[in-house]
């Protein structure tokens, strides 16, 4: 069998256009899963060379590089993911947000998930939010959730998740907003729908995040398990970025085995280990 292989200097041209596009470096050691995983897409295209992709990549009509993006992230993700920041959440900062806007005669909150990945992530906002507002319905909750892979956006919008997304949930909140799918086509069978008709709305969009994202005043926004991918410049455009989109006294929350502490920024970490930071 011809197994297609690929010279240095072909996966360096790949490094660069990936890290360019989206500031992600691809180290060295993940050559191998890469390779596998683009082999999977030469073939759906008939390509006989790694040459013959990169150039297919580099003309903007073919459309190629923005499945070049999709087949080259790394998605993996499930819902309530690092638990004790969503107690924090619930105990602290919805509290702190409640008190904020006591006063406002419609108060809302305003949530960004990005690098969403398949929806977990917002969709465990979205019901952390319904378990504590649904005591305030004058608040209105909105949520936006955002990531570079517009695979992994339409994956979300179907809100239909295996058994592997789903260990991170109590029995309650499993019970309450999702329910098993049994009479559907075969891929969907012993999965699990959310209900998102018993969640505030979440609004999925395609968008980088090395460019300016132009919803502002966000009151919490996610940012996790993304720029462990990134080196330092990468890293500091997008902490400048994104403080920018947070409202003063705003919550930026980032995973619990990163740091911001190499980066320039006017955000306070919160408690050491907590992977949360807030703005001045
Ligand atoms: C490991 S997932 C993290 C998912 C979720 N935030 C979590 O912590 O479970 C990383 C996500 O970052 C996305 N990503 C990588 N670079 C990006 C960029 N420049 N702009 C937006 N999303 C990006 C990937 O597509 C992927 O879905």
């Amino acid at each position: 069998m011809h197994l297609l292989t690929i010279s240095d200097k072909e996966f360096h041209a790949l490094q660069e256009i990936m890290y360019r596009v989206s500031g992600v470096r691809l180290l060295p050691t993940k050559k191998a899963l890469m390779v596998a995983r683009l082999r999977k897409r030469l073939k759906e295209l008939g390509l006989g060379s790694f040459e013959e992709y990169l150039e297919l990549i580099r003309q903007p009509a073919s459309g190629e590089l923005e499945l070049f993006v999709n087949a080259i992230t790394t998605n993996e993700t499930f819902f309530y993911r690092h638990p004790e920041q969503f107690y924090f959440l619930m105990n602290k900062i919805f509290p702190y947000c409640l008190e904020r806007k006591k006063n406002d005669a419609s108060p809302e909150l305003r949530v960004w998930s990005a690098a969403c990945a398949t929806g977990e992530e917002p969709y465990s906002l979205a019901i952390a939010c319904q378990e504590f507002f649904k005591m305030h319905p004058k608040w209105n909750i909105i949520i936006y959730a955002t990531d570079i892979n517009s695979a992994v956006l339409d994956f979300a919008k179907e809100a239909v998740y295996a058994e592997r997304s789903m260990v991170g949930l109590s029995p309650y909140l499993r019970g309450e907003y999702f329910e098993r799918l049994a009479e559907e086509p075969d891929y969907k069978r012993g999965r699990f729908r959310l209900r998102k008709e018993k969640i505030p709305p979440v609004t999925f969009l395609h968008h980088n995040l090395l460019n300016p994202f132009p919803y502002l005043g966000m009151d919490i926004i996610f940012l996790r398990n993304v720029m462990i991918y990134y080196d330092k410049p990468a890293k500091q455009k997008v902490t400048s970025l994104v403080e920018k989109n947070l409202v003063p006294g705003g919550f930026l929350l980032i995973s619990m085995t990163e740091t911001l502490q190499d980066i320039h920024t006017n955000l306070r970490y919160i408690q050491s280990g907590s992977g949360v930071y807030q703005k001045g």
